[in-house]
Formats: structure tokens, C-alpha cells, sequence
């Protein structure tokens, strides 16, 4: 199991109090000297980590660089990003039948997805360490995120999709922002086989959720939470749900609170529980939590409507396991039917979201059924993407445009007024 335990040793190789940290055997590595995104000697994930960590007091301004103090530079390339809605959800909330609920909606960002916050401190990571060409692999909103922020940077972008099995609004982001546009015939695991083996032969910077600093951009989603929440209510979250898929946020945020416990701002009695919610097509994180096991089997054949969360090989696994089951949450997994009756659900409460963000909320549904969450908890969900990411998907799932003909007469006999 990796051992996440924040230290007060800085090592020699730190850059203005910043290193990397292996999370499985514990080296550190200069963190802007060399492109590297595992661990030389086993190649294990790596952390960011911090000599100081900060106190709220010391955030200021609004969005992910409002947090400045807990990343690794002052500024970066930005659209800007973050400062998303915490929404209220009244007939939600009663519905489901928990002491409170509200909805971080991750689809107000500028590109429409929470991916914003990893690439507005992931490029700006890239110019420091003075790379050409930006990659990933991707299910669609990673590709419009980095596509945007590259050409924002000015800088060369290419992404690798599963050709079939991205939203429209994703490819047509990624294509008017100017990326090049690799269709793969495969899925998204191996999409990101092929760009892990680009980025090792130095053809271009991996910008994918392996990459460590793309996580500390996603940690601001934890601290506007925490932050808001308390303001709203005198207390944090009992609970967070998240759709997960490559397991990048559910890691993001486990480092959000242990920085938070380590810099004396919570307890960890304060730490919500991590939950996450997968389509029952690609599940391969819920069967570990399920299962008990420390590592997740790749998935070989994956299928879901949430074609986001369309994913066999959680790479942030060996992060967000330890996360889920420390914080005391859990994992469930929801089919195709329940996503989209949660996805109508947010709807008619005005909050629009793409099928994969409505996993949190099919989750939390699931889980209060089983009596797993409780009716006093309080609860967010979040939910990741921009319901115009996937405009079939919310056309499928919404109500039929009826034809009329061109006259007031024949709209008020449609109506049933005449
Ligand atoms: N929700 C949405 C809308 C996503 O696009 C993704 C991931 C997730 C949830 C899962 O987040 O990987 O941090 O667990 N999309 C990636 C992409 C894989 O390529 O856009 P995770």
C-alpha cells in the first residue's frame, strides 16, 4: 500500500520548497529540472509536495490561483478558471433525503470541465521546465481543456481520442482550439498506453492526470468546498461524491485534506468521506473497494452512455484507493438508466450536466437506498462537465421538439387552448 504520509523533511533536491515525492518508495526528485512523470527507481506515482503549507488566511483573489499558497507558483496560464457554483438543490436534497446537499458544478469552468484547473498549473509547469509539444490521451474533456490552455500558452497541442467515443462538443473544442487530433482506433487506455510511450521517448509533455502537477490544480475543487461550506453552514462536508474515472480527482482531493490536516486547518475527524461513483460498464475502482484489494484490474472491455467515465485502467488508483478507504467513504457503481434519470433530475433543477456528472448523483441515490449515507449527512456532489459537452446525450435524455405549423392558431391548438 503507498504510503502518502506528509513529512517535515525537505530534502536537498527541493526547489524553492517544492519537490517530488515517490508515494511508493519515498524519493524525491527535483520538480522542474527534468521532465519525468513516475518514479525513476520504481516507477511509482509521484507527489507534489510542499515545504509550508498554508493556513486559509493566506488565500486571497478568487479562482485556482486564489490558492497560490498551496501550488507551485504564483500564477499561470489562465482563462480563468474555477470559482464554480456551489448550487442549492431543494427538491433534490428532499428527495434523496439527507440533512443537506448542494452540487459543485465543475461544467462552469471556461472549457465546460474540472480539467481547467489541472491545465491552467500543468501548462504553466510545462513553460517552466521549457517543453514544445503538449499531449494527452483522452475521453474529451481533457482534450479541450488542454487544447484551449495550449493555445492560450501558445503552444503545440496533441491529443489522442477514441475514435467513436467522444462527446461532439469535446472534439469540436479541442478542433476550433486548434489541437492536433489523433483518432485512435481503441479505447482510452490505450489512447494513453501510446501517449505514456511518446512522452517517455521525449516526443512530447504528458499533461494527463499521471502528471503530478495537473492534480495540484484540481486540489483548488477541495478547498473552495471546504471553504464555501463552512461559510454556508459553520461546517465542512460530511461527505463528497465525485465520478470517478482515472481516479484523478478522488486523488486530488485525498491530497487537499491531508494538506489540510498536516497545515492544522481540519482534524481528520473533519476530512469529508471520499465517494465515488462509476457506471457499472467501467467499474474497475469499485471492484477493488468492493473486493479489498490494494491494486485495480485493468478492464479490458469497457462500455457506458458517461463515455467520460469510459475507463478500464484508473492510472491515479494507487492514489485514490488509500483516499477512499481512509477517509471513511466508499465506492458504487451505476447503470446507464439510473445516470440519466439523475442527469434529468439536475436538469429540472437548471443545473445542465453531461451524463458522466450525473454518476455523483446516481451514486449518492444509490448508496442512500442501501442506507450506506445517512440521513444527517451533509453532502456535496460534483458534478465534472457542461451538459453541451454531450448534445445527444441531453438530447436523447430530454424532451422531443414537437413540429407545428407556422401559425399562432395551430401552436394553441398544440397546446390544447382552442
Ligand atoms: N467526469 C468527467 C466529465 C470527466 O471528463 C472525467 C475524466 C471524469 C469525470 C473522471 O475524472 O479521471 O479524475 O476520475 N475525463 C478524462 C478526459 C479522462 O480525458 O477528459 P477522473
Amino acid at each position: 500500500m503507498a504510503n502518502l504520509q506528509l513529512t517535515d523533511d525537505v530534502p536537498a533536491v527541493a526547489d524553492d520548497g517544492v519537490w517530488l515525492t515517490c508515494i511508493e518508495c519515498g524519493e524525491s526528485f527535483a520538480p522542474f529540472e527534468e521532465v519525468r512523470y513516475t518514479c525513476d527507481d520504481c516507477d511509482g506515482l509521484l507527489e507534489a509536495r510542499y515545504a509550508d503549507l498554508p493556513t486559509f488566511d493566506e488565500f486571497e483573489g478568487e479562482g485556482v490561483w486564489r490558492y497560490s499558497a498551496a501550488l507551485p507558483f504564483e500564477e499561470g496560464v489562465s482563462l480563468p478558471e474555477g470559482h464554480t457554483p456551489l448550487h442549492r438543490v431543494p427538491r433534490l436534497e428532499e428527495e434523496v433525503g439527507v440533512r443537506s446537499l448542494r452540487v459543485k458544478h465543475e461544467g462552469m469552468n471556461p472549457t465546460g470541465s474540472f480539467k481547467d484547473r489541472g491545465m491552467t498549473v500543468g501548462v504553466r509547469v510545462a513553460q517552466e521546465v521549457g517543453v514544445g509539444r503538449l499531449a494527452c490521451a483522452s475521453t474529451g474533456n481533457t482534450s479541450a481543456a488542454l487544447a484551449a490552455y495550449g493555445a492560450r500558452g501558445g503552444m503545440e497541442t496533441l491529443v489522442l481520442l477514441p475514435a467513436g467515443k467522444v462527446a461532439a462538443g469535446k472534439i469540436a473544442q479541442a478542433a476550433l482550439h486548434k489541437a492536433r487530433i489523433l483518432e485512435v482506433d481503441g479505447n482510452f487506455d490505450e489512447c494513453l498506453d501510446i501517449v505514456q510511450d511518446l512522452a517517455d521517448r521525449g516526443e512530447a509533455y504528458l499533461l494527463n492526470s499521471l502528471n503530478p502537477f495537473r492534480l495540484e490544480g484540481q486540489k483548488t475543487i477541495g478547498l473552495e468546498i471546504m471553504e464555501e461550506h463552512y461559510e454556508d453552514y459553520g461546517e465542512y462536508p460530511d461527505r463528497i461524491v465525485l465520478p470517478v474515472g482515472n481516479a484523478g480527482n478522488t486523488a486530488a482531493l485525498y491530497k487537499c485534506f491531508r494538506e489540510l490536516v498536516k497545515a492544522g486547518e481540519i482534524t481528520e475527524e473533519q476530512v469529508p468521506k471520499l465517494t465515488g461513483a462509476q457506471a457499472e460498464g467501467a467499474a474497475p475502482m469499485v471492484e477493488a473497494i468492493e473486493e479489498g484489494n490494494d491494486e485495480t484490474r485493468r478492464w479490458e472491455e469497457v462500455e457506458t452512455r458517461a463515455t467520460a467515465i469510459r475507463i478500464g485502467n484508473p492510472v491515479n488508483a494507487p492514489k485514490a484507493l488509500p483516499g477512499i478507504r481512509e477517509t471513511g467513504g466508499t465506492a458504487v457503481a451505476v447503470s446507464d438508466e439510473e445516470i440519466t434519470e439523475a442527469q434529468r433530475d439536475l436538469a429540472g433543477e437548471g443545473v445542465g450536466v453531461e451524463p458522466a456528472s450525473a454518476a455523483s448523483i446516481a451514486g449518492l441515490r444509490k448508496l442512500r437506498d442501501r442506507g450506506v449515507i445517512e440521513d444527517d449527512e451533509s453532502v456535496v456532489c460534483l458534478t465534472t462537465g457542461h451538459l453541451l459537452k454531450d448534445p445527444d446525450a441531453a438530447a436523447e435524455a430530454g424532451n422531443d421538439p414537437e413540429p407545428v405549423d407556422n401559425s399562432t392558431e395551430a401552436v394553441l391548438d398544440l397546446l390544447g387552448e382552442n
